[in-house]
């Protein structure tokens, strides 16, 4: 089976359980404070789990690109992966355990689709705690699927043995219980399905901990009950609706299928490892190039992905995750013994491996190619007297088996080591690095990202979201408010929202005077006053675009599209979710105003 054949079948089968296919998002959110990185198909679509209504119906399917950082020191094993696709599947408050299991089982045991041994498969489910009760619904249910092909199965018990006959397993909420990076918001126990990829080591029999640990177990798909809200004092609350969020990892899918053990031995990456071992003259088949290339190829084209979406290298949040990324793929080339510049080599090799079902990587090459040059041209500069310096460290920070924060500061701020690859090289060399010392060091010396201070965004989900829905709607009224003071060649670029701010990005040519500024700031100001409500209506594309309304989504919903129409003043075509009155909004004022790309302009606005 092929990745293509794979995605086609996923979303086959669950238009045949009636799904309307939607398209992958962009893998940097483009609403949601909580995340750097869409790092799961529930995130552009937690508006919708939190009881939105979704244009496209309550039963959704796709294939998303994500991003996790989270695993970064992981890859280079056989299955973790920074970049990767997600097959998922959601009911919006339709069907609920019994449907989503069934599917599961059906999609992956029955010949007609994957047609896997269901005798090789093992699930978890929620064992249950002090927040919710051990899901006795899902054991049944899967029970009853096992049945069906002659299967008995039960649940494993405290000792967590599993074998022939224990294979569902009962694992607390470290294990079964999801919800997004936000410590608030949409959330619930979930069942994981798990796949014995080396049958031929005889019968399955030691606990679950050291099947998944020994890599003999493989995690292919996870079924979320979305039923439950997180709320920021820590308790969970019943949603109104009951929700289903299931993704599949497609790369693992494609081990499984194709008989292999490891994520880099399927298409997704054998030929960028074979342009690897071209360009080093080294054998993925030694042991010790084996590692340094899997990294190579997963953080490059993981860079790759975010570039082709907007990401460039930088110190802050989302740029300096992909400066990390780079910089680590730099090291380990030279490790690898690659001479010269090579990051933008692989990265076209990503690009002719996945353009045909991600076409912005055709659009963005040039992008792509030039920040990857740039960026890796600018480390290289220092990399060689960096990694000299590192090593003097080293050995005078041996007795103190650590490196002070201020010294991994100076490599940082000298030769643009991230704390992560200097973390790395000490580890080499079992040296450990001051990291608190390291942050006060650079708050010290620059304002701080939170992204650097304190990894991903810590507020929730729930209490940004109403900020969020605010912001969203004063970005709606500065776009406004612009094309009535700079004119309507005014349009939008792009558009990002934190917990604190919104950032506006639009085309027009000039800097903006510091009247046109003040002129745009009242105006919205007086909107605000004036206490509009905010309708919002559903309508198809063609007579959204008919009655005025801009379009910055595009065709991302299909035909049936929301419109945000804010009388007299703004009418938007938009997924929502907005405050319900102007109103709501407190006084509007504009932070910054400065170049983004050529002929587009920056805005930053707060609300106060
Ligand atoms: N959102 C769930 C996950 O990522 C399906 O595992």
């Amino acid at each position: 089976m092929t990745s293509k054949e794979l995605r086609q079948k996923y979303l086959d089968f669950f238009k045949e359980k009636e799904h309307a296919i939607i398209p992958s998002a962009p893998v940097v959110p483009e609403n949601d404070p909580t995340v750097l990185f869409t790092t799961a198909g529930m995130h552009p679509l937690v508006p919708f789990l939190m009881g939105e209504k979704h244009p496209k119906g309550t039963r959704l399917a796709n294939v998303q690109k994500c991003v996790r950082t989270v695993d970064i020191d992981e890859v280079g094993d056989n299955r973790h992966l920074t970049f990767f696709e997600m097959l998922g599947n959601w009911s919006l408050g339709d069907y609920f355990k019994r449907e989503a299991i069934e599917w599961s089982f059906e999609f992956i045991t029955s010949e007609k689709w994957l047609g896997l041994d269901p005798r090789r498969l093992y699930v978890t489910v929620f064992a249950g705690d002090e927040d919710a009760v051990r899901d006795e619904e899902s054991i049944r249910i899967w029970q009853d699927q096992f049945a069906k092909v002659g299967i008995k199965a039960e649940a494993a018990g405290e000792d967590r043995m599993v074998n022939y006959e224990k294979r569902i397993v009962p694992l607390g909420k470290d294990d079964n219980w999801w919800g997004p990076a936000g410590e608030t918001g949409p959330c619930g126990p979930c069942t994981e399905m798990f796949y014995d990829v080396s049958p031929e080591l005889g019968d399955v029999n030691d606990t679950f901990a050291n099947l998944v640990k020994d890599f003999r177990f493989m995690e292919i798909w996870n079924d979320v009950f979305m039923e439950f809200n997180k709320k920021a004092d820590a308790t969970f609350e019943k949603m109104a609706q009951q929700n289903v969020d299931t993704g599949m990892g497609l790369e693992r899918t494609l081990v499984v299928m194709t008989g292999k053990d490891n994520v880099f031995d399927t298409e997704f990456f054998q030929p960028i490892i074979r342009k690897i071992e071209e360009l080093s003259g080294k054998s993925y088949d030694d042991e010790e190039s084996k590692v340094p290339m899997r990294i190579v190829s997963d953080h490059l084209k993981a860079a790759t992905f975010m570039i082709a979406d907007g990401v460039s290298p930088s110190n802050v949040e989302r740029g300096y995750v992909l400066r990390r990324l780079i910089r680590r793929a730099v090291r380990q080339g030279k490790i690898l013994g690659i001479e010269g510049n090579f990051t933008s080599k692989i990265a076209e090799v990503v690009i002719l491996e996945y353009k045909d079902v991600y076409p912005e990587l055709g659009r963005e090459t040039k992008k792509i190619i030039e920040a990857l040059n740039q960026e890796e041209v600018k480390f290289r500069e220092t990399l060689e007297k960096g990694l000299k310096k590192i090593k003097e460290i080293i050995a005078e920070s041996r007795s103190a088996e650590r490196i002070s924060g201020e010294k991994a500061f100076y490599l940082f701020s000298t030769y643009g080591f991230p704390l992560e690859l200097t973390k790395e090289i000490a580890r080499e060399h079992n040296v450990a690095v001051d990291e608190e010392e390291f942050h006060d060091e650079f708050k010290k010396h620059q304002e701080l990202s939170r992204t650097v201070s304190a990894g991903m965004f810590k507020g929730g989900l729930a209490d940004a979201g109403e900020m969020a829905a605010k912001l969203h709607t004063a970005t709606h009224l500065l776009l406004a408010a612009l094309r009535k003071v700079l004119g309507e060649h005014v349009s939008q670029k792009g558009s990002n929202i934190t917990g604190e701010r919104l950032r506006l990005d639009f085309s027009h040519e000039k800097k903006m005077t510091p009247e046109e500024i003040s002129e745009v700031e009242k105006l919205v100001n007086v909107a605000i006053e004036k206490n509009i409500p905010v309708k919002c209506e559903e309508m198809t594309l063609d007579k959204a675009q008919k009655s005025g309304a801009l379009g910055v989504f595009g065709e991302k919903y299909g035909d049936k599209v929301k419109v945000y129409d804010i009388e007299s003043f703004s009418k938007e075509i938009c997924g929502g979710p907005h405050a319900t009155s102007t109103g709501e909004l407190g006084k509007f004022k504009i932070t910054k105003e400065e170049a983004s790309s050529a002929g587009v302009r920056r805005i930053k606005a707060v609300l106060g």
